[in-house]
């Protein structure tokens, strides 16, 4: 152990909880907790968050549950989500900046709300003489350009909903969701910077479109005036489209609460990564509702979620949620150490940033690179938060002496891509902070913990089980789209009773252990299904071993997670080789590019381990707890239902010999 590593050990020995500086508690957004017992009036507490948007018609009806679990809210409400982003900014705060960018090389953008009106306008002009229609889902495979914000805006402005996959993903993993959501119209850009190189990102759409099973448009924003890589003549570059619609104003779609604004596929325990389907009304409603709540955003703050916006955070917390509020929010293109480590604070100095979001990932590594790439930099935060994994406490305590100068708070929010928004987490002013624990419900929540025949887990048996949410949100996906079967089974069906229709049998499923303490706060524990959780990006081990299964050198593989200090969770792939193919560097290799090309880099495994046979039940079913406990260095357990109990015994002597 470090001299540092003891020092916090012994800081989080003396104190189990902090306070909120009083400061903070003064100026914050909501500080009375009397906020809890008007959103415990069910569902109406939650009108609370739909008033902070502006509607063209009112709602009638809060929530119908007749129909569980396709629950409708804010039945009746029409509104438009880029005009509720932009539109009703411009009056009061038409000059402020909206989007404040980044770009890795240093060039930056203040794009003002009228700007961005601007901007939003012509691309929704661009779209809709492009032919897009409403409800038809635009795929957007772009990075961390202001073009990517705009595209979502100017596709929620005309009412077809967006589907943005992450820019690191794979020309396969692009194909299989320009499939999945039958998109005619595919949005890219010829390239971005990473750690100072111009990446080709155009290449990943030519190779996608080989695989896609119609002829969709595909329009290319470029990342300087010009392109830099080679564009193909059958694409429409966007700036001539901008061109010809300059200056021009489209009239937001009136949208009915319930119409979809958005998909964001995400891994779940299949092959095929699923689409949630996420409502206009509702989902807006809870990303702004958070964002006043529990991001304490202000107009007058600078925000900062250092996400990417191809993940669900990105959509909720640097995009939607901030711009209803009207506030400033940060967007930096490049990777947090080029040019050298110390990129995130002098960004934090230059725009005097307020509020600052990141994941456990980060703060790893900030701590790893150490306090010399901080010092010297003159930020102040008052408000900081974690998503996406458990934060440890040793770094939590790290991320609040070092960065939060111990008089920022910080908020550790669980939620996921289905939820829309944050579902536990603290009201940063009313609960203390608990550093390693996610803190309690948000107002109107109803976490519980199940064991695995369904039956609630009392907090004060200290007992880890089953998160499940008892009661809808607004924030909830509508369906899988496309699936309405599959999103009952991901999601509902092991603790509802499917055949009620009484909202009150309907649970949903996390897919997360979790323990409650006596005082109410909900500590996560990570997945108990086969999702894994990357530096924060969720997989699938499914995904992975049908990437591995296209080389022709495997018979079987099993993927199992291996924690790592760093990124929390790296995939370790256990493969079997098809008789007469000999284990090499060659195939090793074929494995590894063959997940890169099915995912993206970004899932690249930690280590392939050639094996004589995969631990299986007598059932033929391969246990993959076993592997993961064999990578972990953990005693196997109980390998009595093992077909061959000497195969995992024989995998760990070869994995831990030396
Ligand atoms: O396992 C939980 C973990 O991330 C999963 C959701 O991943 P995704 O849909 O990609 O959304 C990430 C951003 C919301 C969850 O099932 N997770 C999320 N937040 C936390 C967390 N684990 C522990 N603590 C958190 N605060």
């Amino acid at each position: 152990m470090s001299d540092q590593d003891i020092e916090l050990e012994a800081r989080l020995t003396e104190q189990e909880y902090f306070e909120p500086p009083e400061e903070f508690v003064e100026q914050a957004n909501v500080s009375d907790p009397a906020v809890y017992d008007r959103f415990d009036e069910f569902p109406e507490g939650f009108e609370e968050y739909a008033e902070m948007l502006d509607w063209n018609e009112e709602w009638d009806t809060v929530l119908d549950d007749s129909n569980p679990p396709f629950y409708e809210w804010f039945v009746g409400g029409e509104l438009n989500a880029s005009a509720n982003c932009i539109d009703r900014h411009l009056d009061d705060r038409g000059d402020e900046t909206a989007i404040l960018w980044e770009g890795e090389e240093g060039e930056t953008r203040h794009i003002s709300y009228r700007e961005l009106h601007e901007e939003v306008n012509e691309m929704a002009a661009a779209l809709r003489a492009s032919g897009v229609e409403e409800d038809e889902v635009v795929t957007i495979h772009m990075p961390m350009v202001p073009a990517l914000p705009v595209t979502m805006l100017a596709c929620a402005r005309i009412g077809a909903p967006h589907s943005v996959v992450f820019a690191g993903f794979s020309a396969t993993a692009l194909s299989d969701r320009v499939n999945s959501a039958d998109s005619d119209h595919v949005v890219t850009i010829d390239g971005y910077y990473r750690r100072g190189d111009f990446l080709n990102h155009i290449e990943k759409a030519d190779e996608a479109m080989g695989n896609v099973d119609h002829d969709p448009e595909v329009l290319v924003w470029t990342r300087h005036d010009e392109p830099e890589v080679d564009v193909s003549d059958d694409y429409t570059l966007v700036a001539d489209l901008l061109a010809e619609h300059e200056g021009e104003e489209v009239e937001p779609v009136s949208r009915d609460a319930e119409d979809p604004l958005f998909l964001m596929y995400t891994s779940g325990t299949t092959g095929q990564p699923k689409g949630c389907q996420h409502r206009t009304g509702g989902y807006l409603a809870y990303a702004a509702g958070t964002c006043n709540y529990v991001e304490d955003i202000k107009p007058e703050d600078t925000y900062w979620c250092s996400a990417d916006i191809g993940w669900i955070t990105g959509h909720t917390y640097i995009v939607y949620g901030p711009l209803a509020l009207g506030t400033t929010t940060v967007m930096y293109e490049g990777a947090p150490d080029y040019p050298d480590k110390s990129r995130t604070w002098e960004i934090a100095e230059a725009y005097d940033v307020d509020i600052f979001h990141t994941s456990p990932t980060a703060v790893r590594q900030f701590m790893k690179w150490g306090t010399e790439h901080i010092e010297g930099h003159d930020f102040d935060f008052r408000h900081m938060t974690t998503v996406g994994e458990p934060i440890q406490p040793e770094a939590w305590l790290w991320y609040y002496q070092h960065i939060g100068g111990e008089d920022a708070v910080i908020v550790d929010t669980w939620w996921q891509t289905e939820t829309g928004g944050h579902l536990i987490t603290n009201l940063p002013a009313i609960q203390d902070m608990k550093p390693g624990s996610a803190g309690v419900a948000a107002p109107g929540i109803e976490p519980a913990i199940y064991d695995d025949d369904g039956e609630p887990v009392d907090a004060e048996t200290g007992q880890a089980g089953n998160l499940v949410i008892e009661r809808p949100w607004p924030g909830m996906l509508q369906t899988v789209y496309g699936d309405d079967e599959r999103f009952i089974a991901e999601y509902w069906e092991r603790f509802s009773d499917t055949d009620s229709n009484d909202s009150e049998d309907w649970v949903y499923e996390a897919g997360d252990g979790a323990v409650q303490a006596t005082d109410g706060y909900y500590r996560i524990l990570g997945r108990l299904d086969d999702v894994m959780n990357v530096a924060g990006h969720r997989l699938g081990t499914m995904e992975i071993e049908s990437a591995v299964s296209e080389v022709d050198a495997v018979a079987e593989s099993a993927v199992a997670s291996r924690e790592d200090a760093e990124k929390g969770e790296v995939p370790d792939v256990y493969v079997t080789l098809r008789e007469g193919v000999e284990e090499s560097e060659e195939v090793r290799q074929e494995i590894v590019e063959s997940i890169e090309e099915g995912i993206g880099k970004f899932a690249r495994p930690n280590e392939v381990i050639f094996v004589d046979d995969l631990p299986k039940t007598r059932s033929g079913k391969i246990m993959r707890r076993l592997l993961e406990n064999i990578s972990n260095g953990e005693d196997l357990g109980n390998t009595t239902t093992l077909r061959d109990p000497s195969v995992a015994e024989r995998i760990r002597d070869q994995i831990h010999a030396d």
